[in-house]
């Protein structure tokens, strides 16, 4: 399984967890006297949801780089014109 799908999995059965806990959590405030700890319970996947989250959102955005990249470098002397697009009939 490539690296995307397994985050896209892990976020989609991270954001199962959090709903979880957030459920136990709203329980938990009906209750008498309840654990403090059962209110910060939602925050642990939380975190993990904003990683999972914030590589899914980056993840487009450096596949198109890497591959941009990679046509940049497989034309023959695109890298002595450097990456503006300047070709020496544009550049006179
Ligand atoms: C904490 C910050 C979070 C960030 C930065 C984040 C970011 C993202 C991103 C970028 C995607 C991919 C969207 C796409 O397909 O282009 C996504 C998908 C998704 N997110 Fe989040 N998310 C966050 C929190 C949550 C939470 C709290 C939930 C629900 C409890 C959630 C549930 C989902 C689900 C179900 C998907 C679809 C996954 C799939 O492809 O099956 N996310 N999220």
């Amino acid at each position: 399984m490539s690296w995307n799908k397994w985050v896209r999995r892990s976020h989609r059965w991270i954001a199962i967890t959090f709903t979880v806990t957030v459920v136990v959590a709203l329980v938990a405030v009906g209750q008498q006297d309840p654990a403090p700890w059962l209110y910060y319970l939602p925050l642990a996947p939380l975190v993990l949801l904003l990683a999972t989250g914030l590589s899914l959102f980056v993840q487009p955005y450096a596949s198109s780089w890497r591959r941009r990249r990679a046509a940049g470098e497989a034309r023959p002397g695109a890298r002595a014109r450097g990456h503006q697009g300047i070709t020496p009939a544009s550049s006179k």
